[in-house]
């Protein structure tokens, strides 16, 4: 149950507000906005109160306001529920954001239409323009407690332009539409890539439909960003965002119930009368091009001409509910369905029966009902939905267990209602046959799939979903505050600069690569910046201080970075180090042409893997995949360490270390943490500071005594005592101690 444990206040950001209002003889009516957005969320809200949920205060509901909500009777009517917060736009912006960015660009591009897309720079500036007078109102509103849902396409840069306000805000965000694959993201141009995959990281949780849609984001942020993803957990700069999959929910005892009330009763029998006695095939969508009316209404003339022995005894209504449709490509799909509808009703229509009824409107909730319940065929057959609730409504609908669900296998429905008769969309032969097979189908057969569905359906219901998207953002806000306890915050700071002041022997090791230096795409263009140097120079200046610089990296690279400075280095995991102008010493002897059983694999695993390389130290061989694609990479990696585990099984001394997207393979038992103990034998400190970023730094950090101040750069867990989110950071802190 939702309860103020999860949040204060739910504040509702999406561009859609849940009424418009019509002038009408009898006074302004109020209209339901058509969409699965509106209809979930409207449910949702209204009875948030009546299922006991605990938070106290009304929602608000933030959305684009139509001329109507200038309407005084507008904040009247919605008083009941929630409180409206209209946001408003100057035509000509929402013009450009909404008919432009929104629905001639991420729509169609996001549905895989992408020949429908265009691609406008006006467009986009006016989506940056639109998310960020969203921005402005909600941050006028909130409050401390307040959970901000951000809702679809239409907003995703918001989260982002949010957090940067507040910072500490508790932020959602839900995707309505497919997140479509990288190879179809990639389509827009770098910078709005990166600017919607980054605004949608702002969000604490950002949900999907399915796992499908989750996945394809996942990669789009590898992709796009770099930025290092474990699962389902992404690790930003500064704070961990999590992708999961939160396939929407139904309303389903209203739906289910409002079968047997008397209006929708009243309904039925008006539907039934006019039937007289002919099976009814229903359809009921946004007029869009990603529904798939057209080869609905090729697959239901296949039908006909296939099944002759159905006409007259069956009859098609097809509701279209008017939607964007002063965007050009929705008003030439309107004129095609109109006259398709026409062709087909002039081929077979006599004069007791017409094949297709065609109805352009919209349906209210207690017609749509009746509809869903007398029908004996649902056919919902979208090219491309990032859910569709409308197969849910229709099995929900049927109180008599005498309809069939025929369903599209590319909606997002599809994956929860696997006893309907799922369909390619495209294969019209196929759909006339699921009509005939639908219409014929025995009532136990019916019965028991749709018994299955419908338990489902009431058993993850739009609450449910609702409830597990609240849960998981609290765990995740659990998360990053037990990350954030170890993050250096300025009480820290100033613990660890007072420490070092008062220290008369300190001693600090330093990692290369991700600590002192950004990465490279290749390692030896990654050479250390001035300001960096700079540091390390007024740090060794100091007699009390020992500086070691800690890294992977071979002897001759490091040489060149630190030339002339006083400091220790450790090359290649300390197999050699250097203690300030002293020679080069070698930790240990290692065997002699240990590489040749190793190298011919690493080649092998470059060729198979396009962009990595290897890197030839003295003590080890690395394979590097910085460059690959990182999921193949990931792929690969995991065959590599199978095939090295049989080399190691016989030769013992061999190791494998794992770096920053770098797999290295030496030969001996050594690591940073002996070389660390090395050098701070027979010598005491009593300031000792370590940090690094990756993986083979936790050996450094583990050797340290407990006294140690340990920092890993980045937010991946670690033994260290504390995280800072990147190396800019810790610049600052090294800045601090020299100040
Ligand atoms: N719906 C509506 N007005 C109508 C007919 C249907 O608001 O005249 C509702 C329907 O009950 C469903 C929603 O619109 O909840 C359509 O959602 P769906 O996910 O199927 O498609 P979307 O329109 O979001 O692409
Ligand atoms: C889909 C989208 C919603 C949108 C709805 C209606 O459900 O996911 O975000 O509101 O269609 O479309 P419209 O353009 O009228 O808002």
């Amino acid at each position: 149950m939702i309860t103020e444990t999860h949040f204060k206040r739910l504040v509702i950001a999406a561009y859609r507000l849940p009424f418009q209002f019509i002038q009408t003889k009898k006074g302004v009516k109020a209209v339901q906005n058509s969409g699965g957005l509106v209809s979930a969320i409207l449910s949702l809200s209204e009875t948030f109160k009546k299922n006991g949920s605990g938070v106290k205060q009304k929602i608000v509901w933030a959305g684009i306001a139509d001329n109507s909500s200038d309407n005084p009777s507008f904040v009247d009517v919605e008083n009941e529920h929630f409180t409206i917060k209209p946001v408003k736009l100057p035509q000509e912006l929402n013009d450009l954001y909404y008919g432009g960015f929104c629905n001639d660009l991420i729509w169609p591009l996001f549905h895989y239409f992408s020949s429908y897309s265009v691609f406008n720079n006006d467009y986009f500036k006016a989506y940056e323009e639109a998310n960020s007078r969203f921005c402005d109102e909600i941050v006028a509103l909130i409050q401390p407690g307040d959970f901000i849902w951000v809702h679809d396409y239409q907003l995703l840069l918001l989260p982002e332009m949010l957090r940067k306000r507040v910072p500490d805000a508790t932020i959602g965000l839900f995707l309505h539409i497919p997140f479509p694959s990288f190879e179809i993201f990639r389509l827009l141009p770098r910078h709005w890539r990166e600017s919607i995959i980054n605004g949608m990281l702002g969000a604490d949780l950002i949900g999907f439909h399915t796992h499908d849609y989750t996945q394809h984001f996942i990669k789009s942020v590898k992709r796009t960003t770099g930025i290092e993803c474990h699962q389902n957990l992404i690790y930003t700069a500064n704070k961990v965002v999590k992708a999961d999959a939160f396939p929407i929910g139904i309303d389903y005892d209203k739906f289910h119930s409002a079968c047997l009330n008397i209006k929708v009763l009243a309904a039925k029998q008006r539907i039934l009368k006019n039937l007289l006695g002919q099976k009814l095939i229903f359809s009921v969508d946004r007029l869009d091009y990603s529904k798939g009316l057209l080869l609905r209404l090729q697959g239901y003339e296949t039908f006909l001409e296939n099944f002759p022995e159905w006409h007259s005894r069956v009859v098609f209504n097809m509701v279209v509910v008017p939607s964007r449709d002063t965007i050009d490509k929705y008003k030439e799909m309107k004129k095609e369905i109109e006259s398709t509808v026409g062709r087909i009703n002039g081929k077979y229509s006599t004069l007791a029966w017409r094949p297709i009824i065609y109805q352009y409107k919209s349906l209210s909730f207690d017609e749509l009902v009746a509809l869903y319940d007398v029908s004996d065929v649902g056919l919902i057959t979208p090219l491309r939905d990032g859910m569709n609730l409308v197969a849910k409504e229709f099995v929900a609908c049927q109180v008599e267990n005498k309809g069939v669900l025929i369903v599209s296998e590319m909606a997002g429905a599809a994956a929860e209602l696997n006893e309907a008769l799922i369909i390619n969309p495209v294969d019209h032969f196929v759909m006339a046959e699921a009509i005939r097979t639908a219409l014929e189908m025995e009532p136990a057969e019916k019965l028991v799939r749709l018994e299955r569905m419908q338990r489902r359906l009431s058993n993850y219901n739009v609450f449910t979903w609702a409830d597990d998207f609240f849960e998981e953002t609290s765990g995740i806000k659990r998360q990053q505050l037990s990350m954030n306890v170890k993050f250096i915050n300025d009480a820290i700071l100033l613990k660890i600069t007072e420490d070092y002041r008062n220290a008369s022997r300190r001693i600090l090791f330093l990692d290369y690569d991700g600590t002192l230096v950004a990465f490279n795409k290749y390692p030896e263009l990654a050479v250390i910046d001035k300001k960096p140097l700079e540091i390390v120079k007024r740090l060794t200046r100091d007699p009390r201080n020992r500086i070691v610089i800690i890294s992977g990296r071979n002897k001759e690279f490091l040489e060149r970075q630190f030339n002339q400075i006083d400091v220790t280095l450790v090359a290649e995991h300390g197999y050699f180090i250097k203690r300030g102008n002293e020679l080069w010493e070698a930790a240990f002897d290692q065997e002699a042409n240990w590489k040749e059983s190793v190298m011919p694999i690493l080649l092998e695993y470059v060729r198979r893997c396009n962009g990595t390389f290897i890197e030839e130290k003295t003590g080890s061989i690395a394979w590097h995949y910085r460059n690959a694609d990182s999921d193949f990479a990931q792929l690969r990696l995991h065959e590599l360490k199978d095939d090295l585990a049989e080399i190691i099984r016989h030769k013992t001394d061999f190791e494998i270390l794992e770096g920053n997207k770098v797999l290295e393979v030496k030969c001996g038992k050594y690591d940073k943490g002996q070389a660390a103990n090395a050098l701070m034998l027979n010598d005491s400190f009593d300031f000792i500071l370590a940090a690094g970023d990756d993986k083979t730094d936790e050996f450094l950090f583990k050797a340290l005594p407990d006294v140690a101040n340990t920092i890993r750069v980045g937010l991946s867990p670690s033994v260290a005592k504390y995280n800072v989110s990147e190396f800019s950071v810790l610049l600052k802190l090294l800045e601090a101690l020299v100040a």
